[in-house]
């Protein structure tokens, strides 16, 4: 009988290095997923890192809106979307087996573009100790050695320097700042977003050896035609 993995390739993905492990969200995190977001990411030194302030939404499991429902929304909709035009990796971020974060990878027309974008959170209680420094350099890894890709984007609130100095040392290079609007609890407001790459020629990689699982599958099903040995 065919496997979930079978029908759906990415939950075959598994990246992982010493004791951090990256997997496609599946419904199972969820409960821990909510639980990690609700208990608090923003370092209060720091700017207010997304978009919108999806982690600041009124707490109300069940409830109509609110967190977590708007994001489950969010979460569920990259699944349903999924396609090789335009796909995004909703990677849950585990060390030692206990959930700390998330990385998400964001790819649109891949096949021309080789062109991937990337967006990542740990808890408060994860941050500072390197994770999110390995993460990024192991889904950049994934993305130039399994995907093909020849470039790697993201960028961060001006001020952000915990993720600044993650670029810095996964080996983005700055590429000029945007006027982006974040929408907050208490309405918008304009910042400045410091956009950043990094390519095969700049990465530094992580210091451990680096597993890859189930590549080759999701190469298939993301229509991605790059043959690499790692399967
Ligand atoms: C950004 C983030 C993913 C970095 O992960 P992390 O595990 O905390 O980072 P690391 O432990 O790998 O440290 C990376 C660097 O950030 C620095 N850093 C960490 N927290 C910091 C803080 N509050 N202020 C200033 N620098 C900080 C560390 O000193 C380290 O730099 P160094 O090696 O030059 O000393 C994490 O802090 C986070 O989730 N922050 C909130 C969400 C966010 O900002 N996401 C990124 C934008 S989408």
């Amino acid at each position: 009988m065919l496997t979930l993995e079978d029908v759906f390739p990415p939950f075959a993905l598994r990246i992982a290095c010493g004791d951090v492990e990256l997997r496609v969200l599946r419904d199972d995190d969820l409960p821990e997923l909510v639980e990690l977001a609700h208990a608090g990411i923003q370092s209060p030194d720091l700017p207010m890192p997304f978009l919108r302030a999806w982690h600041e939404e009124p707490w109300g499991p069940g409830e109509p809106d609110g967190f977590p429902t708007t994001s489950l929304r969010w979460w569920w909709t990259q699944r349903a979307t999924f396609a090789p035009e335009e796909w995004r990796l909703a990677l849950t971020v585990r060390r030692d087996g206990v959930l700390a974060g998330m990385q998400d990878l964001h790819a649109l027309d891949f096949a021309r573009s080789r062109t991937v974008d990337t967006g990542s959170w740990l808890g408060r209680a994860h941050q500072g100790r390197g994770t999110g420094t390995l993460v990024r350099q192991l889904v950049v890894g994934f993305a130039l050695d399994e995907l093909g890709a020849q470039r790697c984007e993201s960028g961060y609130v001006v001020g952000n320097h915990a993720s600044a100095a993650v670029s810095r040392k996964t080996g983005y290079t700055e590429e000029g700042r945007r006027r982006i609007v974040q929408h907050l609890r208490d309405g918008e407001r304009e910042v400045d977003e410091q956009r950043v790459a990094v390519t095969p020629a700049t990465f530094v990689r992580p210091a451990g050896p680096v597993r890859v699982e189930g590549a080759a599958a999701l190469r298939r099903f993301l229509a991605i035609g790059h043959a690499t040995p790692s399967g």
